[in-house]
């Protein structure tokens, strides 16, 4: 599959600890400023809830729907079934805004 990198926001957007959603060529991608920007499929594998709006605390995103939490940088479950990861995205930020590779 080609990959293109796709602007999907405007630079320093992402408030600090916080996480955007946004559709890649119908990928849904969770984007997070902490330590750096992260971004990391959105879609939650519990049931498929957004965790784009999750609590964001020391590298680790809640889902907000039960509670699942997930590595921001490695996209992997921290809880339950540890062979779950959800997938990770190269992300930059330049001078014209926030790019994710998809
Ligand atoms: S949908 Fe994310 S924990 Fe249930």
């Amino acid at each position: 599959m080609l990959m293109d990198w796709v602007k999907v926001a405007e630079r320093d957007s992402i408030k600090k600890d916080s996480g955007i959603e946004c559709d890649v060529g119908g990928i849904k991608i969770a984007v997070f400023n902490q330590d750096g920007l992260h971004a990391i499929e959105s879609t939650c594998a519990h049931q498929e809830g957004s965790i784009a709006p999750g609590v964001l605390k020391d590298g680790v995103i809640e889902c907000p729907l039960h509670f699942w939490h997930y590595d921001i940088k490695t996209g992997k479950l921290l809880d339950y079934l540890k062979d779950i990861k959800l997938k990770t995205f190269r992300v930059e930020q330049r001078d014209d805004g926030i790019y994710v590779e998809a």
